[in-house]
């Protein structure tokens, strides 16, 4: 359908001439350019060319040479305007194209870099930042502009789908670590889009849900991480969410993407959609939403027929023109960027290898089972997953590589022998799972879809024995897969029954031998751990780390990386325990409305809408403010050595909280040590204060045994005010504050304090509840 319109428009625009005197974006003023388009060219080009991106068509007419099969999709080409087509190509952990083209026998994969929540984990923003370095050369040279990535909503709750695309449940790792990412891919000339904004912390029913949140929540929360983002790395655009934020969808919320986004905020780039998000183009136009993708043929009239029906001002959408004209003067399509197709894969799978590493988490080593000593020499291989690595999620935060290391490849590659005899019994099962799995063609969306994991593989007491006798040590891998539509289950945040019993007999037959056992999580959000930790030796938390996960963790078992990572987010103890799980849609069906069809209702709760009763109470917020016992808390993480803090001090300059601190690296072996810094408000009268929250953070370099480092971390006077939503105000209150050094949000090294003075800097008073709301609060 879309083809038809475009048709129309090249034969009109043939018409109206291309001849020396037309203005040529790039020669001529963006102004003089908009004052020569057709209002049908510019309401096409505030939408893209439609799907024909996603299937691999040439979604360009007119274009002399094909775009990128595979990419997410276009923005629309003006061809005697001088105006090219740009491509928008997903996703967070590498560039997500088709990696074969019909008739070409040249392949086009990309490396699959680690998941978000892995690359926060590193609290590194330095390498983060040359992870996406490598991302965005394969964006350049596979000609691509802009990736749509980094996506970084807070981790709610456990079970959203898409947590592992997202970084953290605080904003200031989520907002530091997304700065770094695109400072890395737009380093290489291509752009990024920051995503979702805002408050798309579920998937079910993402397309209608309202969520529901309080303006200090929002401010202090859910907003936070996208305006450090944008103030720390200048992305070039933003996509907005699919959801209603307080009653109104978020690309048609004026107040996110004009009043806070460029007004308080100062952002200058674009704004998107996400695909198809929103219902009302004329409301998204004004409201700032510059570009719809990837764009209907009912969008192009309405925005036609509103102007001229004097419902949309034309000053509006040229605004909106403007802005996708001065993103497209940047781009390597329009400054006729010769791409490669030919990016080092090579060097970029070394990256991905040693940075998975940074982001591991060692969760439990009892007796420094690990690193494993030299006289282990034969593994045992358990669970599915050990066997069928997996590399990422799915959706648009797929992507096509070439290959995926598996454990057991891994260990073969780091000289481990590996009893193989389960193997062929392993692999047989998973590819009777896989069948057993397989989506349902009917579904248009199932290529897309996370297809359900292998239910454990049963083994008999006698396999697991006789695994014994030939073995140094077991590995016992526990996998997860989630994605985009669905959220997970609270029956994918335990362990099964099957797992569990591998588990039990495992560890008892393995110990009954005198041999250790190993947990390696290879999972991509949250997972209960409370109940069962106590059976293995040790625990690492692998996350899903990329194509080379099985080299990557079979480098951090072996001891060439020690693994020096921490966790974002908290490990609770039941998934009841999260403050939001009251207010989160727990085991619902999915929705998959693209059509809006339903448009808002207001009746199911989770579903149609989302309270955020738990309001700032978010993950080690709630946790730590209420003294509820976790299963490993936020920011914490073991290493192959330990770590003395020592002389911590403060200071205070030009408005600025600086504390040190020596690190210490007292241990036996090299490592890297995570510093966060937290910062406790005294008790305010007006406002309820979380008993800490993150101000700063840092990693040293890697230690020898015995090296000292200083670590320096910097907070505003500014960064410690809370939102005071009676004043519309950032408030800080007069007092003494606590500067919190800590190990992990529980093991806090060192108590510092600081007189402040009192600030506020008032707001736009925006984003207001339309509905009332009850918050948690500590009183
Ligand atoms: C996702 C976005 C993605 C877009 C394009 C949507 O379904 O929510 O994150 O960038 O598709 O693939």
């Amino acid at each position: 359908m879309k083809k038809k319109i475009l048709s129309m428009t090249l034969a009109a625009s043939t018409l109206m001439g291309c001849g020396p005197n037309v203005p040529q974006l790039g020669k001529s003023s963006t102004d003089e350019v908009i004052a020569a388009m057709t209002l049908e060219e510019k309401a096409h080009l505030v939408i893209g060319t439609g799907m024909a991106g996603f299937t691999g068509e040439n979604a360009v007419i007119g274009e002399t040479r094909s775009l990128v099969p595979g990419a997410a999709g276009t923005t629309y080409p003006i061809e005697r305007l001088g105006i090219p087509a740009v491509v928008l190509a997903d996703g967070p952990a590498g560039l997500r194209i088709n990696p074969t083209r019909e008739g070409d026998s040249a392949t086009y994969y990309c490396t699959h870099f680690p998941i978000g929540t892995l690359l926060a984990s590193t609290w590194d923003q330095e390498l983060v930042e040359n992870v996406g370095k490598a991302i965005g050369n394969e964006v350049l040279e596979y000609g691509a502009d802009v990736l749509l990535a980094p996506a970084l909503n807070i981790h709610r709750n456990p079970l959203c789908g898409r947590n592992f695309e997202y970084y953290s449940e605080d904003p200031v790792v989520s907002g530091k670590i997304a700065a770094a990412y695109v400072r890395g891919v737009q380093g290489n000339g291509v752009g990024v889009s920051v995503k979702h904004y805002a408050v798309n912390n579920q998937e079910t029913n993402r397309m209608a849900n309202d969520a529901r949140v309080s303006p200090r929540a929002l401010r202090e929360i859910y907003l936070k991480g996208f305006e450090i983002t944008v103030k720390e790395s200048v992305p070039w655009t933003v996509m907005s969410s699919y959801n209603y934020v307080n009653g109104t969808y978020a690309s048609e919320n004026k107040e996110l993407q004009t009043t806070l986004l460029r007004d308080e905020w100062g952002f200058h780039g674009i704004v998107m959609t996400d695909w198809f998000g929103g219902k009302d183009a004329v409301a998204q136009m004004i409201a700032g939403n510059d570009m719809l993708q990837p764009g209907t043929d009912q969008q192009f009239e309405d925005i036609v027929n509103a102007v001229n029906e004097g419902r949309l001002d034309e000053t509006i959408l040229d605004q909106n023109v403007k802005r996708i004209l001065e993103m497209i003067l940047q781009t390597p399509n329009f400054k006729g960027y010769k791409f490669s197709n030919n990016p080092d894969l090579k060097a970029h799978a070394t990256i991905t290898r040693q940075s998975a590493t940074e982001g591991m988490v060692l969760l439990k080593n009892e007796n420094a089972v690990l690193p494993l000593s030299s006289d282990v020499k034969n593994v045992a291989l358990f669970g599915c997953t050990s066997y069928d690595f997996v590399a990422g999620g799915t959706g648009s935060g797929n992507v096509n590589r070439a290959y995926t290391v598996s454990l057991l490849d891994g260990l073969k590659n780091a000289g481990y022998t590996v009893d193989e005899s389960l193997k062929p019994i392993y692999e047989q099962y998973i590819e009777e799972e896989n069948k057993r799995n397989a989506p349902d063609p009917s579904n248009q969306f199932a290529h897309f879809m996370p297809t359900p994991r292998p239910v454990e593989m049963a083994l008999t007491l006698e396999q697991i024995e006789k695994q014994a006798v030939n073995t140094d040590v077991a590995l016992v891998t526990l996998g997860r897969m989630s994605g985009e539509f669905e959220d997970r289950t609270t029956s994918d945040f335990n362990l099964s029954n099957e797992e569990l019993k591998l588990l039990q007999d495992v560890t008892k037959v393995f110990h009954a031998s005198g041999k250790q056992v190993v947990v390696v999580l290879n999972i991509g959000g949250v997972i209960e751990t409370a109940s069962w930790k106590n059976l293995p030796d040790a625990i690492l938390c692998a996350w899903q780390a990329g194509q080379e996960g099985g080299n990557s963790v079979a480098d951090v078992l072996s001891g060439k990386a020690s693994p020096s990572g921490k966790l974002p987010m908290t490990f609770p103890v039941k998934f009841e325990d999260a403050a939001s799980s009251a207010n989160f849609p727990v085991n619902q069906k999915a929705n998959i409305d693209i059509t809006h069809k339903g448009g808002k209702k207001n009746d199911v709760k989770n579903v149609d809408y989302t309270n955020y009763e738990e309001d700032i109470y978010v993950g080690y917020r709630y946790f730590d403010s209420f003294d509820k016992q976790v299963s490993y808390p936020f920011g914490y993480g073991l290493s192959y050595t330990s770590f003395e803090y020592g002389n911590p001090s403060i200071k205070e300059e030009n408005g600025e909280y600086i504390v040190s601190i020596d690190i210490k690296n007292n241990g036996k072996v090299a490592g890297k040590e995570v510093v966060q810094l937290y910062v406790a408000a005294p008790k305010s009268k007006k406002i309820d204060k979380p008993e800490k929250e993150l101000k700063a953070f840092a990693k040293t370099k890697e230690l020898n045994p015995g090296e000292t480092t200083l670590i320096t971390m910097k907070v505003k006077a500014s960064d410690l005010a809370s939102y005071d939503e009676s004043a519309s105000s950032w408030v800080v209150d007069a007092g003494t504050y606590k500067f919190l050094v800590g190990a992990s949000s529980r093991d806090i090294k060192a108590v510092l304090e600081a007189e402040v003075t009192a600030f506020s800097e008032k707001t736009n008073d925006i984003l207001k509840l339309q509905e009332p709301l009850t918050v948690l609060t500590k009183k």
